[in-house]
C-alpha cells in the first residue's frame, strides 16, 4: 500500500514537471506572416525559427512606428552550427540583405556582423547552433518603410531574408 502511494505520487511529480517544460515546438507552422501575440515587458513577441533547410519560417512582419518589439529566433535543425549556424540581423532601410550577408562571410569572430558595416544594422539575434534559442527586443523604426533582415551565416542570405515592414 505504502509502495503504491509513493508511486502515484511520482507519477504527479513528473507530469507537473512535464507541464513547466517548453520544449521545442515541433508542430508545423504554415503561416508565413507572424501575427500579434500577448504583449509581455518587452512588447510584441514574434518567434521565427531557422532550419537546416535554411528557412525561416516568417518572412514578413509588420510593426507600428516605434512599436516595442521582441523578436524570439529558435534554431530548430540538427546540424553543427560550424556548418548550419544561423543568426538574424534587422537592417536598415535601404540596405541590400544579399551585399550585406556577402560583406559578413569575412567577419566569423563576430558572429558574421561586420563591426565595419554595424551602423547599417537595427538589431542583432547572434549566432545559434541546433536546439538554440536567442532573443532581442527592440523599437521598430520611427520611419514608415521596409527593413530587410537576413541570416549572414556564409552562402544563406539568398534563401535567409525577409522584410518587417512599418507602417
Ligand atoms: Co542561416
Amino acid at each position: 500500500m505504502k509502495t503504491r502511494v509513493l508511486f502515484l505520487s511520482v507519477g504527479v511529480l513528473i507530469s507537473l514537471t512535464g507541464c513547466g517544460q517548453k520544449g521545442p515546438s515541433t508542430s508545423a507552422q504554415p503561416e508565413t506572416t507572424a501575427s500579434a501575440s500577448a504583449t509581455q515587458g518587452g512588447g510584441r513577441t514574434i518567434e521565427i525559427t531557422a532550419n537546416d533547410q535554411m528557412k525561416f519560417n516568417i518572412t514578413s512582419i509588420t510593426a507600428k512606428p516605434g512599436e516595442e518589439l521582441r523578436v524570439v529566433l529558435s534554431n530548430t535543425g540538427t546540424i553543427p552550427k560550424e556548418a548550419m549556424g544561423h543568426n538574424w540581423v534587422l537592417l536598415k532601410s535601404g540596405v541590400d540583405p544579399l551585399a550585406f550577408g556577402a560583406a559578413a562571410a569575412g567577419a566569423r569572430e563576430t558572429d558574421y556582423v561586420p563591426q565595419n558595416l554595424k551602423d547599417q544594422v537595427i538589431a542583432v539575434i547572434g549566432l545559434l547552433g541546433p536546439k538554440q534559442k536567442g532573443e532581442v527586443s527592440f523599437k521598430a523604426p520611427e520611419q514608415p518603410g521596409d527593413y530587410p533582415f537576413v541570416c549572414t551565416f556564409p552562402g544563406h542570405a539568398a534563401l535567409m531574408k525577409g522584410v518587417l515592414t512599418v507602417k
